[in-house]
């Protein structure tokens, strides 16, 4: 089976990259990924030589009808799982307009191609399933469909739902009411995919997950942006008063509930993803403050950094996922609650200082030279 994961350098991709080439040990990925600012091969590294063998690197535009043709003939792909995206909210207040021709055309030129290469009369593609022994022992069951449609799995967010008040979660029947010009993007993209699905009958899922945090997110984020910051004694900006709420799940139970999603998912359907991990900003900043201090034992590290800036436009208030859907249908839970995971997190970025500094300074593009360029 050849999976096209697109934004695989990113945060979330590259982290989906190691969890599915060692999950599925018969499966292969072949990667595409433009390496924008916030993409870095170099978080494919860690690769052994085995995955290496079952990954293979495209560095190229998901906007690039040509490229994704190409690849879809090249390589036989049985499924796509569609992370690339400009993803951070306060880029797309000052430059909405790479986010347009990213989320949005960039997903309708892969959902083109998937049309093109898995359909031949009215019946689209299946693959057969039978020969991935790690499924077996997942379901715990020699008779597992041998046959699945091939999948395009459009990875969102539930940004796209807009902002909630003080009470209630955002179920997937909600209506979409994005805010900003990212989320606008998102849900155009979805609407898109879900086009493909009633007009032409596409095999199609959407996840639409809360925030996310983990190893290798770029720091722009407030999570890395605040542990970073922290480290070097420069302030932490804290929007406004601190009290919006996101609702944080740690990346790898993001994506356990991807694979989830596109082994077994529901054709057609949209499951939300989270962990009702709800925090106010204010608090994530605090408590990094206070992990950190005890971790380095740097008395600098406190709460005098902390500075409040003016706030965000449109920043909308509260993110708050239901997950009863995935929870019910496919048997999702996280594994990791917020204060074990944030633990994991800031352990990771302590370890690797240099993979900070590589992102921000744009060394990491040297190591794509030296290991992929041709
Ligand atoms: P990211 O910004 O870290 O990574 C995006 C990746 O896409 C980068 O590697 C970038 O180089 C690549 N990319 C951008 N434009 C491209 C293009 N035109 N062609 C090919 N590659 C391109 O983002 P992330 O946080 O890893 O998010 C991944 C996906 O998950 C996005 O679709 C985002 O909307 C969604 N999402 C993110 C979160 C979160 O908290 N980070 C939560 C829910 C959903
Ligand atoms: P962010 O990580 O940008 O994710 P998103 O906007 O997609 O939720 O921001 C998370 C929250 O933190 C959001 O409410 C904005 C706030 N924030 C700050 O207060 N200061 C910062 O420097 C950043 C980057 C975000």
């Amino acid at each position: 089976m050849n999976i096209l994961v697109t934004g695989c350098a990113g945060f979330i991709g590259s982290n989906f990259v190691y969890y599915y080439l060692r999950k599925h040990s018969e499966r292969k990925i072949i990667g595409l990924d433009n390496l924008t600012y916030a993409g870095n091969i170099d978080n494919l590294s860690g690769l052994t030589e085995e995955e290496r063998k079952r990954f293979t690197f495209v560095k190229g535009d998901i906007c690039d009808p040509e490229l994704v043709e190409r690849i879809f003939n090249e390589q036989d792909i049985d499924g796509v799982i569609n992370f690339a995206a400009e993803s951070h909210v306060d880029r797309s207040i000052h430059d909405p307009q790479i986010f347009l021709k990213t989320n949005v055309l960039g997903t309708q030129v892969l959902l083109d191609a998937a049309k093109k290469h898995w359909r031949s009369g009215n019946d689209w593609k299946c693959i057969d399933v039978t020969k991935d022994e790690s499924e077996k022992s997942r379901s715990n069951s020699d008779n597992l469909p041998s046959r699945k449609p091939a999948e395009f799995l459009q990875i969102s967010t539930d940004e796209v739902y807009g902002a909630l008040g003080p009470t209630g979660y955002f179920t997937e029947k909600m209506p979409l009411d994005p805010h900003s010009p990212y989320s606008a993007s998102k849900a155009s993209a979805d609407l898109i995919v879900k086009a493909y699905y009633d007009t032409y009958g596409l095999p199609v899922n959407i996840t639409r997950c809360s925030n996310n945090y983990g190893p290798y997110q770029f720091p722009e984020k407030l999570i890395p942006l605040m542990i970073n910051n922290a480290l070097n004694h420069k302030p932490l900006p804290v929007y406004g008063d601190g009290r919006q709420i996101r609702d944080w799940l740690y990346v790898e139970d993001h994506c356990r509930a991807i694979d989830l999603v596109f082994e077994d998912g529901k054709s057609g359907e949209i499951y939300n993803i989270g962990g009702h991990n709800e925090r106010e900003n204010i608090y994530i900043v605090e408590r990094i403050i206070e992990i950190l201090r005890k971790k380095t034992g740097d008395s600098e590290i406190n709460e005098s950094l902390i500075k409040h800036v003016t706030d965000r436009l449109g920043h909308d208030k509260r993110y708050g996922i239901d997950p009863t859907k995935i929870t019910q249908e496919l048997g999702w839970k996280p594994k990791f609650m917020f204060d074990e995971g944030i633990e994991i997190t800031i352990d990771w970025y302590l370890s690797n200082k240099e993979w900070m500094q590589s992102v921000i300074s744009g060394e990491y593009l040297d190591f794509y030279n030296k290991n992929y360029k041709i």
